[in-house]
């Protein structure tokens, strides 16, 4: 595991769409796997400047998202489907029929998810993927739990999460209580994880995720056990490991 301390959440930004960047440059036939929620918002900045630069093509990218919400049309300015659309889609030469994400709206969703993950084997697997914490430690909408879920599936979201994400929404009514996500198995699957992390909000989550014992109480534990996660947090959220365990932020 790389930690990475950058100044700040632009900062932040720019080390992690690099890292995006130069996979893509090296490997153009990548298969992205894509995050939503403020953290990532910066990356998706930088990586539409890096394209209009010229310096990177999507022409052949497929990407899948980690999660969506259930009951929210794909309209709505808070569905996954629109903010991804919104920050990246339409801004760079990605061919719509190789973005993926999962449909929350679907009568049978346990076929959704099958047929996700499904999609996602035959895509030849995610070579890297974009990760972003909740406050509970959950990665995608992977809530804390008594197992780690292998497959995509359909949960019941945390009162916690309801309100951290109800900051989108007019009211916290209107925040979905359900989503569709990737599982922690389809997760550990992919070949590169790339974690942006940044707010005071997020230092004492980021401590126990990394230095914790592994367990799906804090399903981002399980990141400690992937053999290329690089996880790159801004000095707010970095602040507490690096008072108790600084040996482990990279030099
Ligand atoms: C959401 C998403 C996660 C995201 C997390 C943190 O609930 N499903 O994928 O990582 O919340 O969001 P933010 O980056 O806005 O704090």
């Amino acid at each position: 595991m790389k930690i990475i301390e950058a100044k700040n959440y632009d900062h932040m930004s720019h080390i992690a769409a690099n890292i995006i960047a130069s996979q893509l440059i090296l490997c153009p036939k990548t298969v992205l796997g894509l995050a939503t929620g403020s953290s990532p918002e910066g990356i998706y900045k930088e990586l539409v400047e890096k394209y209009n630069n010229g310096d990177i093509d999507f022409s052949q990218v497929v990407s899948f998202n980690l999660d969506e919400y259930c009951g929210l049309p794909r309209e709505h300015e808070q569905s996954y489907y629109y903010y991804q659309n919104n920050h990246l889609f339409s801004k760079v030469n990605i061919s719509k029929e190789n973005t993926h994400l999962p449909n929350g709206n679907v009568d049978d969703i346990n076929a959704e998810c099958e047929n996700y993950e499904k999609m996602i084997a035959e895509s030849g697997g995610v070579d890297i993927q974009i990760l972003g914490i909740g406050h509970t430690g959950h990665i995608g909408f992977n809530e804390p739990s008594d197992s780690f879920a292998k497959m995509t599936h359909s949960v019941d979201l945390e009162q916690v999460t309801i309100e951290a994400n109800a900051r989108f929404f007019n009211s916290i009514d209107e925040v979905p209580k359900k989503a569709v996500t990737m599982g922690i198995g389809t997760i550990m699957r992919a070949k590169k994880l790339v974690m942006v992390v940044s707010g005071k909000d997020k230092a004492e989550i980021l401590y126990k995720s990394v230095t914790g014992e592994v367990t799906p109480k804090v399903p981002a534990t399980i990141l400690q056990f992937h053999k290329d996660v690089t996880i790159v947090a801004d000095a707010d959220a970095i602040s507490i490991l690096k008072e108790k365990a600084p040996h482990m932020i990279s030099k």
